[in-house]
């Protein structure tokens, strides 16, 4: 299981938090990127985001949660992303958006909420690289985990496994050392947020989730 670091709550700046994540064995920098309209609050610039980041080590785990997000994808692409994921319930455009993230050979994942009928994924499963389960309300850290999630992403697995494919299982929101038991056993890649960088001892953290 890889782990990936949310620097959105944090003890310290954008700057010094991701400076800390850098220094450790994390697998990915999870940057959530929120528009004021997806989900009520907003937290960037592009040009902001690209300046942030642009000398970064760690490979990138982007985590859209906005409106129309084919607007942001090319400024994204100059940061060499690893996976740009977006939110199913976020755009018409699911597979012109698919095809965009494509054409820069980047990984694309697409972004569940708890309230979306897993079903809704369906049609997208053998075209995606991955698929981020979101298991609190997508807009902030900190918020307690929702085990309504254990069975979705078990469900996932098993869908995978029977129809041959290849994405990514990945969860968000909520996760420490005590709710990473109940989906480690089906997931890829677990993202973490202010367990870790609520803390001051990052990598700590990390081999907590690993254990
Ligand atoms: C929530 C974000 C998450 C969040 C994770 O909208 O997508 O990535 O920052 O933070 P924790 O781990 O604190 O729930
Ligand atoms: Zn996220």
């Amino acid at each position: 299981m890889e782990i990936s670091v949310s620097y959105l709550s944090s003890l310290y700046s954008k700057e010094k938090t991701i400076m800390n994540i850098e220094s450790t064995n994390a697998n990915y920098i999870h940057v959530d990127l929120m528009d004021g309209g997806f989900v009520p609050k907003k937290n960037f610039e592009i040009n902001d985001i690209v300046k942030l980041l642009k000398n970064h080590e760690l490979p990138l785990d982007i985590h859209l949660m906005v409106f129309d997000p084919l607007l942001y994808i090319d400024d994204l692409a100059k940061l060499n992303p690893t996976y740009i994921t977006f939110h199913l319930e976020a755009t018409k455009d699911i597979v012109k958006t698919i095809e965009k993230i494509k054409r820069y050979n980047i990984k694309v994942g697409l972004s569940i909420k708890p309230e979306t009928n897993i079903l809704e994924l369906m049609p997208y499963l053998s075209i995606v690289d991955l698929v981020l389960v979101m298991s609190v309300e997508p807009g902030a850290g900190g918020q307690k985990f929702l085990d309504k999630s254990i069975n979705r992403v078990e469900i996932l697995k098993t869908y995978r496994e029977n129809n041959n494919l290849n994405y990514k299982i990945e969860i968000d929101g909520g996760i420490n050392d005590e709710t990473i038991k109940k989906v480690s056993a089906n997931i890829d890649i677990a993202v973490s947020g202010s367990f870790i960088c609520m803390s001051k001892s990052y990598q700590e953290k990390i081999n907590l989730l690993r254990k």
